[in-house]
């Protein structure tokens, strides 16, 4: 069964192939999609017929957004911690102990539910890609349920014990079960392997202890991704490009020689300026990154803590208005940048081989995603 998509006002495929700068953008454009993968895209006038047709009337369709780093098993509520927040409160992970508690007193059931309504938000909002981390369990067993539970919605599952050290517990306890049973008891529903390496919090992992987690997870098989740089330029950036991790997330507080060694390896610096706004902190040096030839992904971070937004869409107006990212530049990093950061090559694009997730913009140009911040516009297209 194929579809013929058409009607494009404006198509951005990410692929140089089809049209001008990294966007590859085609105007008045149709593709073709056979079994959920694209097999044709270009103007709407030579397109092939298909068993199917869907006129998308003149809208413009960019790839399905890549968000890359999520928190998205949990319970709890800390809106209050929002509020403090913005009345002077700094954000130092403190906080997540909350989320912990009330996660391991929730039923299967009550994550699932919150999880299925958080990913249908996304969805709705033109995300079709999500990696889901756990770190909000913190026993073997709370820490295995939530990734079980992420392995529903998504391939793209990050074990996150090494989230902070749990109230009462011992750090160097903690982290060799971090590194032994619980990394054996969660490998198995795990894609990737996280830390959040932040010496400048008293609950997070330092660069020696970040290294250890890091390296196990490495050892059982999984991808390494890494919370570094969010509260102070530490070593995780660093370590990160060392251990050749898939990304380098937050990226808040850099160095020269932190950029120089982003640039000269193969770790892509994710950025999440949603949590910069939702802890009033500096943004990232974005303008920095990309003069270096860094590939720079954005996404939400969506968690109750540091940043409750599911809108890739917000993200890409913050990376514009907030960090000097062209709205070129904002997309692709949402897109293809998001794609990059979880080694992906079959999304982040819409070009032949690739998966069919379309997001539609209600608009004739995708600029309106960044011209019309708050503005409803974008929603999934999944075509079969
Ligand atoms: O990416 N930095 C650590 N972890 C999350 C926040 C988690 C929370 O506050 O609940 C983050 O910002
Ligand atoms: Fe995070």
């Amino acid at each position: 069964m194929s579809t013929l998509v058409t009607g494009i006002g404006e198509l951005v495929t990410n692929d140089e192939a089809f049209g001008p700068g990294p966007l590859g953008t085609v105007p008045d454009a149709a593709l073709v999609v056979a079994d959920g993968v694209v097999t044709w895209v270009g103007p709407a006038t030579s397109a092939p017929d298909a068993d199917r047709l869907v006129d998308l009337a003149g809208r413009a369709v960019v790839p399905g957004f890549v968000d890359s780093h999520a928190h998205l098993v949990f319970a709890g509520d800390r809106a209050a911690e929002f509020a403090a927040r913005m009345t002077g409160a700094r954000y130092d992970g403190g906080g997540i102990a909350s989320t912990v508690a009330a996660t391991r007193a929730a039923t299967d059931e009550q994550l699932r539910a919150r999880l299925a309504a958080l990913v249908a938000e996304m969805r709705a909002q033109g995300t079709t890609t999500v990696e889901v981390k756990s770190g909000y369990g913190l026993t073997v067993a709370d820490e295995a349920r939530s990734l079980r539970l992420a392995a529903e919605v998504t391939p793209e599952t990050t074990f996150l014990g090494a989230h902070v050290v749990p109230p009462g517990a011992d750090r160097a306890d903690y982290l060799a079960l971090v590194t032994g049973p619980m990394l054996t008891a969660c490998a198995p529903h795990a894609r990737w392997a996280d830390v959040f390496c932040e010496p400048a919090s008293p609950h997070a992992f330092d660069g020696d202890e970040a290294r250890a987690v890091l390296t196990a997870g490495r050892a059982a098989g999984l991808g390494l991704r890494v919370h570094a740089n969010q509260l102070s330029a530490g070593p995780g950036v660093q370590l990160a490009v060392e251990l050749g991790a898939a990304s380098a997330d937050h990226c808040t507080h850099l160095t020269g020689a932190d950029v120089d060694a982003l640039a000269g390896g193969t770790t892509v610096a994710t950025l999440l300026p949603g949590v910069e706004f939702s802890t009033r902190s500096p943004y990232p040096d974005a303008r920095a990154l990309l003069a270096a030839g860094v590939t720079v992904s954005l996404a939400t971070d969506c968690n109750p803590g540091s940043c409750f937004t599911s809108s890739m869409a917000f993200c890409l107006a913050l990376a514009v208005r907030e960090m000097a990212m062209t709205p070129a530049e904002a997309l692709w990093s949402a897109t293809a940048g998001g794609a990059a950061a979880l080694r992906r090559a079959d999304v982040g694009r819409l070009s032949p081989g690739a998966r069919a997730d379309l997001a539609v913009v209600d608009a004739p140009s995708w600029l309106h995603l960044v011209y019309r911040p708050g503005v409803p516009l974008v929603r999934s297209l999944e075509v079969s």
